[in-house]
């Protein structure tokens, strides 16, 4: 399928999840078959003050592409001149964070604040659109307490939005609540561009099913992948009328081997012990004896011991998990 000038092989893209979405979880992703990566969300301000800790969110690894650079920010000027050097970061599209509701991005009017004016929603998408060399979209909630996309929507398309995500909850619901799949299903029924629908898919026949039933152009998963990149090989096989191969603990000693080299090279030891730990927690979730397994693992400071318990804790052949429950809609 085509979305934003590329060819994906599947319509089941990543989110962009701050403090989750780095390289390592991104480049796992793709291997289990995203067809489309996102970057953490990126202060437009801090790449212009070339801050570290903003540089550090736009390194990429090999085989991480097709990958979309996530920016967030309140000035049309800033946001304009972030896109022009983002589109030279080796990426293949831009994205406007039009949806986070942590204050304090919220705060200076950017995220979910930018659903209360869609005036300057409008002006920061045409600010991305015309500094940027590459195709651009926006991801956006239904608004600030309801649903507000038949004002929003036209004019981020007018505006040059190629693609609209919609992660289908309130500014006020947060997290909460259910997504509202039926408000994508009439998003993607009138809006003129493609819409990626986003919210609460949490297994492979969820993400079919969100396809089915609201029409999208392709699912986004966000949550459901953290711990669990697997979900993407789910739907591909789901899609096709498969059945999906149930994930092994070796498979998963094998991605966290992986994690650790990708973590040693890009951040030192330290920076690997921190990486891995989180990895080893998610993908310890909903198998016999996690909870020890979490509180051993929590306890321990460096690298070679941490390692043991994982070769032996992901090795237990017992340990076979099945697909997750279907959560219904
Ligand atoms: C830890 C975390 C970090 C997130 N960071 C971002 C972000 O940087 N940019 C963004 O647009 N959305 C962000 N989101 C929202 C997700 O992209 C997604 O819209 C939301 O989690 C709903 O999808 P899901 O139900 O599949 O998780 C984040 C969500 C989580 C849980």
């Amino acid at each position: 399928m085509q979305l934003l000038g590329l060819t994906l092989q599947s319509p089941f893209v990543a989110a962009p999840m701050a403090g989750v979405s780095g390289p390592a979880f991104r480049l796992m992703a793709r291997r289990a078959g995203a067809a489309m990566v996102y970057s953490e969300m990126v202060s437009a301000a801090g790449l212009l003050r070339h801050q570290p800790q903003t540089l550090r969110l736009t390194r990429s690894l090999p085989g991480e592409r097709p990958l979309v650079l996530q920016l967030f920010g309140a000035s049309p000027r800033q946001m304009g001149e972030a896109a022009a050097i983002a589109c030279t970061l080796g990426v293949d599209a831009l994205d406007v964070n039009m949806g986070c509701p942590a204050k304090k991005v919220r705060r200076p009017g950017a995220g979910s604040a930018l659903l209360e004016d869609p005036i300057l929603a409008a002006e920061i998408m045409a600010a991305v659109a015309e500094a940027s060399s590459l195709p651009v979209s926006a991801k956006i909630r239904l608004g600030p307490k309801s649903d507000i996309t038949e004002e929003l929507v036209p004019r981020l398309v007018k505006a040059g939005a190629q693609v609209i995500t919609l992660h289908a909850r309130t500014t006020r619901q947060g997290f909460g609540g259910r997504a509202d799949w039926e408000a994508i299903k009439r998003l993607a029924s009138w809006c003129p561009v493609p819409v990626i629908g986003n919210g609460d898919v949490t297994s492979g026949r969820a993400a079919v099913r969100m396809l089915e039933e609201t029409g999208c152009a392709a699912v986004m998963i966000g949550r459901g992948a953290m711990g669990d990149p697997w979900i993407f090989s789910r739907a591909v096989a789901r899609l096709a009328g498969q059945e999906p191969q149930p994930v092994t603990p070796a498979m998963k000693r094998r991605a966290l081997a992986e994690h650790l080299e990708l973590a040693k090279n890009l951040g030192g030891e330290g920076h690997a012990i921190h990486f891995i730990r989180q990895f080893m927690m998610w993908y310890s979730r909903g198998l016999p004896g996690a909870s020890l397994f979490r509180r051993q693992a929590g306890a321990c400071h460096e690298l070679a011991p941490l390692w043991e318990l994982c070769d032996q804790f992901f090795l237990e052949p017992e340990q076979m998990e099945p697909e997750q429950p279907e959560q219904a809609a």
